[in-house]
This record gives C-alpha cells, sequence and structure tokens, in this order.
C-alpha cells in the first residue's frame, strides 16, 4: 500500500480525503458516536502540517432514498471542526461553485449524487472524475467503506494517492494475523447470522481453533438436527450450513457451544436456565453459550498467541445474556496474544466493557474486515498498492 510517508512533497497542494464519517446520528442529525470521527484526526493534523493548502473531506451518511436532510453532512463537519480545532467549510454545491477559499472544507452526502453508488461505469467514472478534479492528491482514510467499489472509492485511477494512517494501521494488523500470524491462532466467530460461513471456510486454512458462538452457532447445531426450541435461527442461512457440518465432521478445529443459557421469552425480565444443547426444550430459546462452554472457550483463549473475535457470544445488551460476551471480551483483554477486534457489535461489546485499549486493535469497519477475514480483497486497498 501506498502510504502517507509515501507522498512527496504536499506543500501548497490540495488533498482530497475519502473519509467514512457514516457514524450513528439522531433523527436532528446529531452525532451520536464520534469514534469514526476521531479517529481520522491523526491523518488530517498530518495533512495540515505538511503544509497543503487545502484538505478536502468526503464521505457518505446512511444510504439515503431522497436526500433526506437528517442525513447532510453539516452537523458532522460541525463535530470535526470541534475536534480538530480548525473550522471546516461545509459546501454543498460544489461541482457548480466550486470550493471556498478555506483550509478545511467537507463536502455534502456523496450518496446524494447518483454517481457514488452508479452501476453504470460511465456515470460512476464521470462522478469519480469531478471529485478529482478538486484537488491534487487522494487519500483513502475510510477502511470500513473499502470493500465497496464506489466512485470516491476509485479516484486513484485518475490521481496519485496512498493511504492514511488509520487504513494502514488496520489494514497492516488484519494483513499480519492473516498471513504471518503466530500460532495458535484462536478466531472468535459469533453473531446473529450465517453470513461468517465463507469466513469460517477461510480461517479453517488459517486458525488452530475456531470457537463459534451466537445465534450462528445454534443456526450450525440445528443444521446438526439438535432441537434449537424457539431460538433464534438464520433460517435463510441454515440451508447453506450443510457443506460445512459435514467438514466438521472429523475436524476437531471448530468449536460449538456444548450448553447454553436459554430464556422463555426474549426479555431482561425472562426466566432463564442453563441447558446441554442437547436438551433446549419447545418455547425456549438460546441466548448465551453456557458455562460448560464459556470455561472450554476461554481456556482455548488462554494458549492462543492470535485471536481474532468477529460477533457477540450473546445478547449482551441485556445483562442476564451477557456473561459469555464478557468472560471472552475479559479473557482477550487479558491475554498477550495479538488481538484483532472486527464486526460493529462485537466492537461496541468491546467498548461497553471499557476494553478497547486492551485489545491489539478494533477495527471501525465489519463489513471490511470480514471481507479481509473470509480471503477477499479490498478494492479500495487493491487500487492503492
Ligand atoms: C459501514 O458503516 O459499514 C460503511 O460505512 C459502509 O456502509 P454501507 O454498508 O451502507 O455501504
Amino acid at each position: 500500500m501506498k502510504t502517507l510517508q509515501d507522498l512527496s512533497d504536499l506543500t501548497g497542494k490540495k488533498v482530497i480525503v475519502r473519509v467514512d464519517f457514516n457514524v450513528p446520528l439522531d433523527d436532528a442529525g446529531n452525532v451520536r458516536d464520534d469514534k469514526r470521527i476521531r479517529h481520522t484526526i491523526p491523518t488530517l493534523k498530518y495533512l495540515l502540517e505538511a503544509g497543503a493548502s487545502q484538505v478536502i473531506l468526503m464521505s457518505h451518511v446512511g444510504r439515503p432514498k431522497n436526500n433526506e436532510p437528517n442525513l447532510k453532512t453539516d452537523k458532522i463537519a460541525a463535530k470535526l471542526s470541534e475536534l480538530i480545532g480548525e473550522k471546516v467549510a461545509k459546501v454543498d454545491d460544489w461541482g457548480e461553485k466550486g470550493l471556498p477559499d478555506a483550509k478545511v472544507v467537507m463536502l455534502e452526502n456523496l450518496r446524494f449524487h447518483p454517481g457514488e453508488k452508479s452501476k453504470d461505469e460511465a456515470e460512476a467514472e464521470a462522478f469519480s472524475k469531478q471529485l478529482a478534479g478538486l484537488a491534487d492528491v487522494y487519500v483513502n482514510e475510510a477502511f470500513s467503506n473499502s470493500h465497496r467499489k464506489h466512485a470516491s472509492m476509485m479516484l486513484p485511477k485518475l490521481m496519485p494517492g496512498c493511504v492514511g494512517f488509520g487504513v494502514e494501521k488496520e489494514v497492516s494488523a488484519i494483513k499480519k494475523a492473516l498471513e504471518s500470524p503466530e500460532h495458535p491462532v484462536v478466531a472468535v466467530i459469533g453473531g446473529l447470522k450465517a453470513d461468517k460461513l465463507t469466513a469460517i471456510n477461510n480461517l479453517l486454512n488459517i486458525a488452530d481453533d475456531i470457537l463459534v458462538a451466537g445465534a450462528l452457532a445454534f443456526t450450525l447445531l440445528k443444521a446438526q438436527g439438535k432441537s434449537m426450541g424457539a431460538s433464534k435461527i438464520d433460517d435463510e442461512g441454515l440451508g447453506e450450513m450443510g457443506e460445512l457440518v459435514e467438514k466438521m465432521k472429523g475436524n476437531e478445529k471448530i468449536h460449538l457451544p456444548v450448553d447454553c443459557v436459554v430464556a422463555d421469552k426474549f426479555a431482561e425480565d425472562a426466566s432463564s436456565k442453563d441447558v446441554s444443547v442437547d436438551e433446549v426444550e419447545d418455547g425456549w430459546m438460546a441466548l448465551d453459550i453456557g458455562p460448560e462452554t464459556v470455561g472450554h472457550y476461554v481456556a482455548k483463549l488462554k494458549e492462543a498467541k492470535t485471536i481474532l473475535w468477529f460477533g457477540p457470544i450473546g445478547v449482551f445488551e441485556m445483562e442476564k445474556f451477557s456473561h459469555g460476551t464478557k468472560m471472552i471480551g475479559r479473557t482477550i483483554a487479558e491475554s498477550d496474544a495479538v488481538s484483532i477486534v472486527g464486526g460493529g457489535d462485537s466492537a461496541s461489546a468491546v467498548e461497553a466493557m471499557g476494553l478497547t485499549d486492551r485489545m491489539t486493535l478494533v477495527s471501525t469497519g465489519g463489513g471490511a474486515s470480514l471481507q479481509m477475514i473470509e480471503g477477499k480483497e479490498l478494492p479500495a486497498i487493491k487500487i492503492l498498492e
């Protein structure tokens, strides 16, 4: 990857930076979580200190259908201004009028323009050209959108570019953990959906142990023929699990829960009990892994030298069903292993437990990091190699 250090003298240059300020907003468009904005500050400060004449920021926000006003970037620009200590000029219409003469500029939501996500190559390229025309140099500081081949991610086709410090750190850490990790490598794969099957298949070539949890595990147990009562099952994914279930026969790498915490309803005040995965009764749903499984998973994690954690273990938002997630999180935090946490929900769980600083890397991107774990390239990174 080309990095900021590879850029020649930036003095007097205009730099356009693709950031991912797709941050949680309230109904009025106020920023509820500024993590992704804070993450870009070192790169933005570096560019300003290196003498860039203008730093132009561009991002998408949400998935607008009709240029909804609450998805405008005004309040995000104001938040950035507060964090960086510089005035940030928000620009609605840069196409016609060009840009104001300000040091830091933030463009309107890129997805308000049909070219950004267009499948029509000519339309997408025309939009890329328009954006590229605003600056001399491009920086990708949007790891979490780097799995998208959208117009604003593809500017290096047209101009010199590199990755920012955040992308450099994230891609290098995940690559190292996948390509030259210290063994044993233990992967914890949880979450709601069976869309992690490709990741599990790829991890079979990398990891020494794969500990499966969350609804994904309960779906796999169901695919093995167990009755999982009223547990949340990814019915769509169930059909695709057959191949993995076959692979698991005689394969000791993949571990499934042997017990779980079941509840009589999906609520904090539900009645709950620990049962074997062979004894989930009708009407009861598994909402966390059970104590025996926790013990087994914790023991595996204690032996690990590299840990990859994607997806929560149970319904950690409810105290009663958060034990598995807490125990896994704490064990990883206390370990000396290289630890990579990916996926929005596991990142939130780690943050809620106050353990973010004790992990080697908590990825800013769910989809992008998952795509790397699946062994696939990120188009917006590939273009900068
Ligand atoms: C994300 O939050 O994962 C990225 O910003 C991508 O957003 P998208 O899933 O709407 O493309």
